[in-house]
């Protein structure tokens, strides 16, 4: 038997899972690690707490599963997309990473529009400048801090960093290159006419392949470290979203995703290149050689749910380490006290700002409509409810380009509460299931382990193998349509604030 291993790099921790062929898991291991705010907007962390959750996870698998290092085929990596990690000559880490959800590029983003103009860079990039993605990030090193920017040799992506570490090699992959602003979407190769005009120059990206290609193999320091065989083989893997998709079989037209971690993705799977000519969702390079997938992205829903709870929830946190359970699940049982509408509260879930279909960097989080006979589990409840909105507002976009969901699949944290799946069910107006294996993204990255070294003969081969569904909610339409009445007010909600979002982002 041959076995799989599959890291996934998150923004909050490191997972590292052991596969069979079958996809069933030997062993599974998680490391947390700090993100860091330094100002309001900022998210930063540092690689090498990413480097050593990715050592202690692989160990801990090794020693849980027992098995031969030898015997396993292959490692995929996936991760959080978009984040800056610049090296120096020497592989040395430079400066803390710059995360997808940091927002501090917006006039980074502006000059990006600027020199390549919008139209030839969504044409290009598909998409518009966007203050999540890593070319404004380098830009911002470049123009604040230019002492690191001229020592740096090497521009890699979180997964990326990790890759290098296992094979000494410097190599990305299309889907999660496609976050970069920097690759030739529809071509699959980087856009000489972007870095041109953004002067980035090419020698400082990795090489990119296709999601399933060998990228290296893990070298003798690293196989010291990890307890991997020397000689692994490591491929390209793919971000987050591109190996969720994997890991939950959409992988064919009609099938989409939404995933509910710390951030919030409805994903679409598309063979063709769509791209949304307003830039209000996203176009990227599937783990699919020669597909793409198109998807929305609200940047915080697992992070509402997680912030309510750090911070005010400690009562809630209290009876679950009492009783021994998980508070999110306390958390669940509240909320469904709660009728649908929570009363007529509604939160707006733009702790970071947003992206689909806002794209500002200024707006922030809104509780409206608090009334004094509103309670905690209300707005828990309400959280949920709002993020809901937001990933409603993402399917409504992949609707209107044509995108025909006949399959919606839902996963992430958040997607392993039943109440917030009917949530999302009742207001898409349509079947939604969970798969079997609760591993999306560590599953993903594995199978296309499994596809480069020969398992499987291709990546909807290697879903077709593995993957199945599991629990399925039938969507309530009038409860539907309920919240179709609120969704109106949540949408008028931003634009009725946006001015106020830029007075509140001006003030000291
Ligand atoms: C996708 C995005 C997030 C991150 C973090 O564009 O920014 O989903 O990949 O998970």
């Amino acid at each position: 038997m041959s076995y799989l291993l599959g890291i996934d790099v998150g923004t909050s921790g490191t997972k590292s899972v052991l596969f069979n062929e079958h996809g069933a898991v030997l062993a599974s291991a998680t490391r947390e690690y700090p993100l860091y705010q330094p100002c309001n907007g900022w998210a930063e962390q540092d690689p090498d707490d990413w480097w050593d959750a990715s050592v202690e996870t692989v160990r801990s698998v090794l020693q849980t599963a027992a098995i031969q290092p030898a015997d396993i085929a292959g490692v995929g990596i996936s991760g959080q997309m978009h984040g800056l990690v610049l090296l120096d000559g020497k592989g040395n880490v430079l400066r803390k990473a710059i995360l997808w959800c940091d927002q501090r590029t917006a006039a980074q983003c502006e000059e990006i529009t600027w020199l390549v103009g919008r139209a030839r860079l969504i044409e290009i990039t598909a998409n518009p400048a966007l203050t999540g993605f890593t070319a404004g990030k380098i830009l911002w090193v470049r123009e604040n801090e230019p002492a690191i920017y001229e020592k740096c040799c090497h521009i890699l992506l979180p997964k990326d960093y990790i890759r290098y570490k296992l094979t000494g090699e410097f190599a990305t992959d299309v889907s999660d290159a496609s976050g970069m602003q920097l690759l030739d979407v529809p071509g699959r190769k980087w856009a000489d006419e972007v870095l041109e005009k953004l002067e980035i120059e090419r020698s400082l990206l990795c090489r990119v392949y296709e999601s399933a290609e060998v990228t290296g193999t893990v070298h003798r320091q690293a196989a010291e470290v990890t307890g991997l065989a020397f000689g692994t083989p490591v491929v390209g893997g793919a971000g987050d979203n591109a190996a969720a998709a994997v890991g939950t079989g959409v992988v064919r037209d009609g099938r989409a995703f939404t995933t509910i971690g710390t951030s919030g993705v409805v994903y679409a799977h598309s063979s063709g290149v769509r791209i949304d000519a307003k830039g209000r969702v996203h176009t990227f390079c599937s783990a699919v050689p020669g597909e793409w997938h198109v998807m929305g992205v609200t940047l915080a829903a697992g992070l509402s749910m997680s912030w309510f709870r750090d911070n005010f929830c400690a009562e809630e946190r209290g009876r679950a380490e009492s009783e021994g359970r998980n508070v999110y699940d306390v958390m669940d049982e509240e909320a469904a006290k709660v009728s649908p509408g929570c009363d007529r509260l509604l939160y707006l879930p733009y702790l970071m700002g947003e992206r689909t279909p806002h794209l500002d960097p200024d707006c922030r989080g809104v509780f409206f409509g608090l009334s004094a006979m509103h309670t905690r589990a209300h707005l828990i409840r309400a959280v949920m409810e709002g993020v809901s909105f937001s990933l409603l507002d993402c399917m409504d976009i992949l609707s209107q380009m044509g995108l025909d969901i006949t399959e919606m699949r839902v996963t992430g944290g958040g997607g392993t509460s039943a109440l917030w799946r009917q949530i999302l069910c009742d207001m898409f107006g349509c079947p939604v299931c969970t798969v079997r294996s609760r591993q999306g993204p560590a599953l993903g990255a594995a199978l296309l382990a499994g596809v480069g070294t020969g398992i499987f003969s291709s990546v909807p081969q290697a879903c077709d193998t593995v993957v199945a569904c599991d629990k399925k909610e039938q969507p309530n339409y009038e409860r539907g349509d309920f919240y179709a009445g609120y969704h109106v007010l949540y949408q008028q909600l931003y634009t009725a604030l946006s001015a106020g979002y830029k007075q509140l982002g001006a003030l000291s």
